[in-house]
Order: structure tokens, then sequence, then C-alpha cells
């Protein structure tokens, strides 16, 4: 990586803007846990966690997000490399307009199956769908993985960001969609999640995260894993 950044570490910096300082084709895939905008807010410990930054804006303001932040990814990433986005069921509509519009190609939509259910009227919600898209024509993984992925939400004893994703969960998107030692992008790292499952799995990562709290908690999440497992080998 060349320019202002180095591997293997994150950034307190608006993505969209800061992603035009890194070079072109420099990463091996994005795989990317975007604010879903749907005014976000946990019931549970509120005391720790703030309401998500550009999780409230008015539609166009949105797609406006979307649309800069994934022409990007696309200018980042290598050819013939995979793109991963979470999102929610609400807002698939700007996902696959601002995917599309960036010139990825989507191949499929698979879908994180919760242990356990949230709060609803008619239904509880218990699941978040992501897509899967390609830049140029990436050859197909070694082993195909179900596109429906049975995971556990992180403990609320553990957890450092309400919308923290599970690390075993990352941890198969990038097994399956990154090179071995390739670098792993992720413009919205939340408490680091990107950052961790890549690296226990002998890749690189980068990414950003406005907010200057959950960067502080993201960083300190990092460095006491990779202390703890360096710790280990010494
Ligand atoms: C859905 S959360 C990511 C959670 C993460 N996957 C985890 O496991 O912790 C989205 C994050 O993006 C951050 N964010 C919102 N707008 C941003 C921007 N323009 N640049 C960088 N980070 C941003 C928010 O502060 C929030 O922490």
């Amino acid at each position: 990586m060349t320019g202002r950044f180095s591997e293997n570490r994150i950034y307190n910096e608006d993505c969209v803007t800061a992603m035009p300082d890194m070079p072109p084709a420099c990463v091996d895939m994005v795989l990317t846990d975007p604010p879903y905008n749907i005014v976000f807010r946990s019931n549970r410990r509120k005391e720790r966690f703030d309401f998500i930054v550009n999780d409230d804006l008015p539609d166009a303001d949105f797609e406006q997000l979307l649309n800069a932040y994934f022409a990007e990814c696309r200018r980042i990433l290598k050819p013939d490399r995979f793109l991963i986005s979470f999102m929610s069921w609400e807002t698939i509509p700007f996902f696959e307009r601002a995917i599309r519009a960036a010139g990825f190609t989507i191949k499929s939509m698979p879908i994180w199956v919760k242990n356990n259910f949230g709060l609803g009227y008619y239904t509880r919600p218990q699941y978040e769908p992501m897509y899967l898209a390609m830049k140029g024509k990436p050859p197909p993984p070694e082993t195909a993985i179900s596109d429906i992925l049975r995971f556990a939400c992180v403990n609320s004893g553990d957890l450092e960001h309400s919308c923290q994703k599970p690390v075993a969960l990352l941890q198969t998107l990038i097994r399956t969609f990154a090179p071995e030692g390739g670098l792993v992008f992720d413009g919205f790292m939340g408490s680091g999640s990107t950052a961790i499952a890549a690296r226990k799995l002998n890749r690189k990562h980068i990414g950003f995260e406005i907010d200057p709290k959950t960067f502080e908690a993201a960083q300190n999440r990092i460095d006491t894993e990779f202390r703890q497992t360096s710790l280990l080998w010494e």
C-alpha cells in the first residue's frame, strides 16, 4: 500500500472523503457493513452505545453516501475480486442500485441467520441479508459455501457495538472470498470485527471508522486481541 495509509491499520476518518487518497486496485476483498439507515437505536446496554452515525439520513443523502462509497470500493479493489456488503431487508433497493451503479456484478444474496430473534409486532427479525458482488470475473472459491449462514450473535457481555458482527461469520466469508495473505477493506469498521477476522486468517486489513469513541474502542479491541495472540507465541 502506498500513499498515506498502511496495512493492518484503521483510521478515524470518514471513509468517503479518505478513500480517494488510497491507490487504485490495492485491496483483495471488500467486506463491509455500512449503516442500514433504519435509525438503529439499540435497546441493549444503552449506557455504552450511542446512535449510529449516518443511520438517520434522508433517502437522497443515503443514496449519495452509498453511491460514492461503492464507486470508491470498486476503484480500490483489484480486478477479479469480491465485495460483500451487509444490509437490512428495508434498504436492499438502495444497496442494489449503488452496487450495480458502481459497476459490480451481483452474484448472490447470502443470509446470516441468528440464533435468536428481535422484537416485532408482525414478524420478529432473525436474519440479515448481504450481497456477494464481483469486480470482473474472479474464479469461484475452491469450496462454495451455503448462502444460509447460521451463526450465534455476539453475547451481550462481549458486545462493543450495537451492530457487531460475529467474527466467526466474517471469517467464513474471508476464508472463502479473500486470497491468503490478501488485504481486506472495510470502510465502516465499527468495533473492528472485520480487522480481527482478517488478521486471524493470515490476511491483512485496512479501514475507517468515523466516530471517535467507536474508533478508540475498535483500536483497543484489535490491540488486545493481537497482543494476546502474540503473547501466546512468546
Ligand atoms: C453497521 S456499523 C458496523 C459494525 C461492525 N461491522 C462491527 O462488527 O462492529 C457501521 C459503522 O460505520 C460508522 N460510520 C458511519 N458513517 C461512516 C463514514 N462515513 N465513514 C466511516 N465510518 C462511518 C458508524 O459509526 C458505525 O460504527
